[in-house]
């Protein structure tokens, strides 16, 4: 049922700009997007938040061996990320820098929070610290590499650091934090991330140093200009910065937070299933409602890295094969939640396969048929049989159906799938009505098995928009759907297309990839 009063908050994680985005950025901005655009056809009022994370010592070091300022250098790569929003069609509200004022203010509140609250003490931190992963970690947690270096599980070279440093009373969060995981058992999503973590919070949590004494770069602990906070408590706090905090009482704080969900990678779970919960309860904030964590993607079966020379940019592979492709690629061959592999076999495939073959071929045959064989309007249509009836309804149960997976657990895998299913039932129905042999032998009953299809083209339409919006859009404009007629609420019945009305001639919306030849 539409929802008009009820809100829907998400975010993305806030990348690092240390360098350009590349297809796992990419990756969770695209998913989030489907999200988020599901949740506003599906008729929420909703708030979806991305941006980026400038301080932390990787982008200062980052900057340092390019010998350029550091604000100038986060300047640079931010762009970049806004760009990528761009030319993905990401459809955030808002877009939050950490080098922002805004976001300094937010974050020296919660810090003063936690201050208030008992919660923060001064001491000394001496210990391992991996700069790429921005996180502490204790001797057991390490392994040595080649050469006796010893590293962090993401398999990053820590470094020893002692200094001065504020610490977070995290051990003290610890049983707190595993009843809230029992109470509400959908709050890490999915389950295994759910038991890892709490393995983790099981075997004890240490206080946590929130902040760096010898670094510069980053935001000033109130009332101490020697030190900076850690990267992460001021990283978090971006998803309150984005809603208005710290004016809780301002409309957007009570109207959107606590979040619906964090779309996070499988990497920095911990980040946000244990400080970022214990950073809020302890500043008495409320959690947020889910966090899923995607996995990884790699490329042909190897991860993404610099050194082998395999990272994907985004925009390169948009020329390639086109955003929408990409997008459904994506969200098609990749359970959500689950690694993935991209790779140029799989995506042709899909292509070709589902986008060309399945939906494309099936939008067009019908809309060229209506063309040449009805005068280029919405035909009318007789008295429904048995099978057009079957079409119909099999195409009226798909948004529940998807709702309710989304709603459960993402799986936009499982949607796509669900909606193909009636791609399939409807090309069947084509084959089997065969309406080019109707022409001559029954008018009529062309014109109704062509309002049968095109009426469940323009269902499926809209129901494919969160995932390749302008496809999507492409065939309702060809169907000639309103602008208002697009949301979910318009799969009801008195929405249906409307005999009579003109049609313009029909464009093949998704086209075959076809492999250049080598010469
Ligand atoms: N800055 C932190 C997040 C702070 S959130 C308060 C960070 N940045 S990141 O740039 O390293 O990663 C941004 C997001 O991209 C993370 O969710 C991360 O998991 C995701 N990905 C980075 N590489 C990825 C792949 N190869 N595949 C899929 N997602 C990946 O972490």
């Amino acid at each position: 049922m539409a929802a008009e009063n009820k809100t829907f908050y998400l975010t993305t994680a806030i990348s690092y700009v240390n360098g350009a985005p590349h297809l796992g950025h990419a990756y969770e901005a695209i998913a989030s997007d489907a999200l988020a655009r599901f949740k506003r056809l599906d008729g929420f009022d909703v708030m979806f938040l991305t941006g980026t994370d400038e301080y932390g010592e990787k982008n200062a070091r980052t900057a340092a061996k390019a010998g350029i300022d550091p604000q100038a250098f986060v300047d640079g790569n931010t762009a970049k990320f806004k760009d990528m929003a761009g030319y993905l069609n990401i459809s955030n509200d808002d877009f939050v820098r950490t080098s922002e004022p805004r976001h300094h203010r937010a974050s020296q509140a919660m810090w003063q929070k936690l201050v208030d609250a008992g919660e923060i003490y001064r001491g000394n931190y001496s210990g391992w610290y991996s700069v790429r992963d921005e996180a502490y970690f204790t001797e057991d947690e390490l392994t040595k590499g080649e050469g006796g270096a010893l590293l962090a599980p993401s398999g990053a070279e820590v470094e020893w650091v002692e200094e001065d440093s504020y610490f977070f009373r995290l051990s003290s969060w610890g049983d707190r934090l595993l009843q809230h995981f029992d109470d509400h058992p959908d709050f890490i999503q999915p389950q295994s991330r759910r038991n890892e973590v709490t393995s983790f919070v099981k075997s004890g949590l240490r206080d946590l140093s929130v902040s760096r004494r010898r670094l510069t770069w980053g935001i000033r602990v109130p009332g101490d200009d020697d030190h900076v906070m850690y990267v992460w408590l001021d990283a978090l706090t971006n998803y309150i910065t984005g809603v208005g905090y710290p004016d809780e009482d301002s409309d957007t704080f009570k109207r959107y937070w606590p979040a619906d969900y964090h779309i996070i990678g499988k990497d920095i779970v911990r980040f946000h299933t244990v400080y970022w919960p214990a950073f809020l309860l302890a500043a008495g904030l409320a959690l947020p409602k889910h966090v899923f964590c995607h996995g990884f993607l790699n490329i042909e079966g190897q991860k993404m890295s610099k050194s082998l020379g395999n990272v994907l940019a985004p925009q390169d592979m948009i020329g390639r094969y086109g955003l929408d492709p990409i997008r459904y690629f994506l969200l098609r061959e990749v359970p959500f939640g689950q690694d993935g592999s991209f790779s140029h076999e799989s995506i042709v495939n899909r292509i070709n396969s589902d986008l060309a073959n399945d939906l494309g071929n099936l939008a067009q045959r019908v809309l060229s048929m209506i063309n040449k064989n009805c005068g280029a309007v919405v035909p009318q249509h007789g008295d429904l049989e048995p099978a057009d009836q079957a079409l119909l309804d099999s195409a009226a149960s798909l948004l529940p159906a998807v709702r309710r997976i989304i709603d459960t657990d993402l799986a936009f895998h499982n949607a796509l799938a669900e909606i193909w299913r009636v791609v399939g039932d409807a090309n069947r129905y084509v084959d089997v009505q065969a309406p080019w042999e109707l022409k001559k032998k029954n008018p009529d009953r062309m014109a109704t098995v062509l309002y049968v299809l095109a009426e469940t083209v323009r269902r499926l339409a809209i129901l494919v928009q969160p995932y390749v919006p302008q496809s999507a859009s492409a065939m309702l404009d060809q169907l000639v759907v309103a602008a208002g007629d697009r949301s979910f609420a318009a799969l009801d019945e008195d929405k249906r297309l409307k005999p009579g009305t003109p049609l313009p001639k029909p464009n093949g919306v998704f086209p075959r990839f076809v492999d250049e030849v080598a010469p």
